[in-house]
């Protein structure tokens, strides 16, 4: 199949040159010729594991390569994916479609016979006939099937999770796209995953449902975390003692500083609202929302805490700065709200993330940024631990404590056992567990 994919962001990106690895001719579209150019020099934008070498293979084997232009690929294309952003709107949270939409004018002057147009951006129900009903006006000759396929890779393991979907989503109404999509996929459908067919709307649904579901299950291990604390119980033997229950699941059950991440914020907050507007509010979402933006400053209020109550004039170690370990992403993470909250009850701060550091810097301001754990940790009066990367699971506390003015640790992911920390000397405090 020859493809094209307008956005070379992270769903574009990965997706491009999966579909390349298939064997699949893939371009890769976007904007940004800055990002193009880089991405030719074999420079990519984004840190994902593996992602760098998956593009080198298929670049050399002649079955990827970059564009800043979409009329040539398109018009020699049979699939067409529009993997471009759908930011929440300032000032009203619904998703902010007009990328999608150009993307879509554009197509439209460009196809050539039979084309699939997929839209493969996160988009609210009824983006598909919107693209659709685009397509026919700039073009009314275009032949065209508009076809929704959410994408369901987390940042991190989007390879993995790309090659070993638990599920492929497609939503069409034109029965002539189906043998195309299937060709498309057929590496993974012969592996045995599932592609569930389905109408465009109830695939653009699933999206949010899934994300929406996600958000509200992490929500409730936090609010369990809460009650834990307050009664004495340990959240992590309650995540255990129901995720064995089949009907519950044991993922996605890990107490924490909140979720962030490029997605479900975003599309929390776009499903609560689609559903306003339908008059069928999403109240359990709603809640999720409002629960986990005050969450994110309550972790501030719990290190304050944890450090005595008053934290004028105190130095704190901030270790993972990105909204989930093995990315450089800072986009809605907790740490900025954290963070925020240390320095607005006086607290000097220092940060370190393995990966984030450049894009923390244009985020987060007025604190200072140390090459390691132990550069953060010198002279401070506490360490708190907002990102599960794995070089914080094997810190060193003698080392540590030698260089710090109190030995505290706050672990805001659960990453230690308490008597692991406490036998050095320090005090701890974690989410959800007895101290
Ligand atoms: C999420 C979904 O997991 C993907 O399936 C989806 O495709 C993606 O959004 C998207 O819509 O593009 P992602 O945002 O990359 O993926 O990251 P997750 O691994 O889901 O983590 C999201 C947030 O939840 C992070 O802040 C993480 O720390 C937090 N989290 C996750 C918890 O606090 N506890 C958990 O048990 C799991």
């Amino acid at each position: 199949m020859r493809i094209t994919m307008i956005g070379s962001g992270y769903v574009g990106l990965v997706s491009g040159v999966c579909f390349a690895d298939f064997g699949h001719d893939v371009i890769c579209v976007d904007k940004d010729a800055s990002k193009i150019e880089a991405l030719r020099r074999g420079e990519i934008p984004i840190f994902e594991p593996g992602l760098e070498q998956l593009v080198a293979d298929n670049v050399r084997a002649g079955r990827l390569s970059f564009a800043t232009e979409v009329a040539e690929s398109v018009a020699a294309s049979d699939v067409v994916f529009i993997a471009v952003g759908t930011p929440s709107r300032r000032g009203d949270g619904h998703a902010d479609l007009s990328y999608v939409y150009a993307a879509a004018r554009e197509i439209a002057q460009h196809v050539n016979g039979f084309t699939v147009i997929v839209t493969k951006s996160t988009v609210p129900v009824g983006t598909g006939d919107e693209v659709e009903r685009i397509v026919r006006e700039t073009n009314p000759d275009a032949d065209v099937a508009v076809v929704s396929n959410p994408e369901f890779l987390r940042e991190g393991a989007a390879i993995e999770d790309f090659k070993r979907p638990d599920r492929i989503v497609i939503g069409l109404n034109d029965e002539r796209a189906r043998s195309v999509m299937t060709e498309v996929y057929r590496p993974l459908y012969l592996n045995q995953a599932p592609l569930l067919f389905t109408s465009r709307r109830t695939s653009e649904l699933i999206k949010y449902a899934a994300n929406a579901f996600l958000a509200m299950k992490i929500t409730f291990i936090n609010e369990m975390a809460d009650l834990c604390e307050k009664v004495g119980a340990n959240v992590q033997e309650v995540s255990r003692g129901i995720g064995l229950d089949g009907r519950i699941g044991s993922k996605f059950l890990h107490a924490g500083p909140g979720y962030g991440g490029s997605c479900f914020p975003k599309d929390t907050l776009a499903l609560a609202k689609t559903a306003q507007d339908y008059d069928s509010p999403v109240r359990l979402i709603e809640t999720t929302v409002s629960i986990n933006d005050n969450r994110k400053r309550a972790m501030g209020r719990k290190v304050i805490a944890a450090m005595g109550g008053d934290i004028r004039g105190k130095a704190i170690a901030v270790l993972g700065l990105t909204f989930k370990p093995n990315t450089d992403d800072m986009r809605d993470s907790p740490a900025i709200s954290i963070i925020q909250t240390l320095l607005d009850a006086g607290a000097t701060v220092t940060g370190y993330d393995p990966e984030g550091m450049n894009n923390a810097r244009q985020v987060i301001d007025h604190i200072a940024y140390a090459e390691d754990a132990y550069g953060a940790a010198r002279d401070a009066d506490a360490i708190v631990i907002v990102t599960e990367w794995n070089q914080f699971r094997a810190l060193d506390f003698d080392r540590l404590r030698s260089i710090m003015k109190a030995p505290v640790l706050v672990d805001l992911r659960n990453i230690y056992r308490h008597d692991e920390v406490t036998k050095h000397g320090f005090a701890y405090t974690s989410v959800g567990r007895p101290s």
